[in-house]
């Protein structure tokens, strides 16, 4: 009998603010709810929220607003922190898993493993990559992983000269050593990437907030529509579809 396909629904960077008022003119609370109840985020299960829930600087308003609506979700929801985030508040809203001052660990689902990662600080910590080198060849089969930032440039003029992951060459230099982990699943550059290096693929999820232009170097804003991932996990194959 194959399988069972795996379906995971990921929702990056909704950068929810303390109230309701309007986040650089866009209703981000309305662009998270789009994507939460959309037809393609039905029967998943697992759903991912893969960093910066809150707008600038981890606030509670945007935390409880999230929590509130996950809070009767039909399957499990996995959360990583993103560079606006911080975990010492998310703790209030969240169940976090956080060792050595981060949030990182593995779920299994449906038999498989899933593995999340922090790079909130804009660095993947030494101690997660140790961690990632012993767990990742032990698992039985592919293993599917997720981080805020992209561990590679996506050419995206504006975050790859900006905002891209510090310690990127550390982190390229562990992944290059797995056979089993070939789809990585990003968020952070609020564009969509499908960036292909060593072994990996590495998925950049929209942002349900808004879309930055990839192709200036400066900020500019290319849509205030939402985006998100829903990813059906086979066997022997990763298929991730971007809705918009
Ligand atoms: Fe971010």
């Amino acid at each position: 009998m194959p399988s069972k396909i795996i379906k995971i629904g990921q929702i990056s960077d909704p950068h929810i603010g303390d109230t309701e008022e309007f986040v650089q003119g866009i209703d981000v609370r309305a662009n998270f709810l789009k994507a939460l109840h959309s037809p393609s985020m039905q029967n998943l299960d697992l759903l991912v929220l893969s960093g910066d829930l809150a707008n600038e600087n981890a606030e509670p308003g945007g935390y409880h607003f999230i929590k509130e609506q996950i809070k009767d979700y039909p399957v499990p929801v996995c959360i990583i922190p993103g560079n606006h985030d911080r975990i010492e508040i998310m703790r209030d809203f969240y169940d976090l898993e956080v060792k050595n001052g981060k949030c990182y660990y593995s779920v299994e689902v449906c038999g498989r493993k899933v593995f999340f990662i922090d790079s909130a600080c804009g660095e993947v910590s030494r101690d997660q990559l140790d961690w990632l080198e012993r767990e990742v060849p032990k698992a039985d089969g592919e293993v599917l992983m997720f981080m805020h930032h992209p561990p590679c440039f996506c050419n995206h003029r504006f975050m790859d000269l900006r905002f891209h992951l510090n310690n990127m060459i550390e982190v390229q230099q562990v992944l290059s050593k797995f056979n089993n982990l070939t789809h990585i699943f990003c968020g952070h550059y609020h564009s969509f990437f499908e960036v292909e290096f060593g072994r990996q693929v590495v998925h950049v999820a929209p942002s349900t907030q808004m879309q930055i232009d990839p192709n200036t170097p400066y900020f500019n804003m290319k849509s205030s529509a939402p985006g998100w991932f829903t990813i059906n996990w086979g066997e022997d194959f990763v298929d991730t579809q971007v809705h918009f």
